[in-house]
C-alpha cells in the first residue's frame, strides 16, 4: 500500500491546500495530512480547531485521515513506517524554503523519507492561509480561499458576525 504524509500548519485549510489534498489523495492509497503542533508559532486556531475543519473539509475524501504531530517529520513519518511527503509548490518563491526542508529531511532520515511537490493548481497560486487572515481580520471577502464554514470561523475569530 502506497502511503504519504501531507505535513503542515494548516492555520487554517484553504482552497489551495484542499487541491493539494484531493490529487495526492488520487495518487496514494492513505494520505495522512498532519497538523504541526508548533509551539513557537502563535496560530489563529487551535491544534484540535485545525484538525477538526481539516475533517470536516475532507470528509468525503475516504482514504485521507487528519493527525496532528509535534517534533521532527522525520521521526513522526518513521512510526507511521511513511517514506513520502507531499508539498504543494505555488511559485519559485516557496521552492528555496521548500528545497531545504526537502534535503534535510531525506539526509536526516538517511534516505528514508522523500518529499514529492505538487504543483498548485493556478487559480490558487496567489493563495496562503496568512493572506486570507489579513484580509478577514479587515472583514473582507475570502469566499474565493476557504469553504463557507471555515470562513466563518475566521470571522468568528476576528470578531465579525458574517
Ligand atoms: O504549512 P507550513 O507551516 O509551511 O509547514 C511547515 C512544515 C510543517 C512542513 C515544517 O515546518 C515541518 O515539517 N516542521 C516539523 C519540524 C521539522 O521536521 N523540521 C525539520 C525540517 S527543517
Amino acid at each position: 500500500m502506497k502511503a504519504a504524509i501531507y505535513p503542515g500548519s494548516f492555520d487554517p485549510v484553504t482552497f489551495g491546500h484542499l487541491d493539494i489534498i484531493k490529487r495526492a489523495a488520487q495518487i496514494f492509497d492513505e494520505l495522512t495530512v498532519s497538523v504541526l503542533n508548533n509551539k513557537t508559532k502563535t496560530p489563529l486556531f487551535s491544534v484540535e480547531e485545525r484538525v477538526k475543519m481539516l475533517e470536516e473539509a475532507t470528509r468525503d475524501l475516504p482514504n485521507v485521515r487528519i493527525e496532528s504531530f509535534s517534533g521532527l517529520l522525520i521521526d513522526y513519518a518513521r512510526d507511521k513506517n511513511i517514506h513520502v511527503a507531499i508539498r504543494g509548490l505555488r511559485a519559485f518563491t516557496d521552492f528555496e524554503y521548500e528545497l531545504q526542508i526537502a534535503q534535510t529531511n531525506r539526509k536526516f532520515s538517511g534516505g528514508d523519507l522523500d518529499t514529492m511537490f505538487l504543483t498548485t493548481s493556478l487559480e490558487y497560486a496567489y493563495l496562503s492561509s496568512s493572506t486570507v487572515k489579513e484580509v478577514a481580520s479587515f472583514n473582507g471577502d475570502i469566499s474565493q480561499c476557504v469553504p463557507e464554514f471555515v470562513g466563518k470561523l475566521i470571522y468568528q475569530k476576528y470578531g465579525y458576525d458574517r
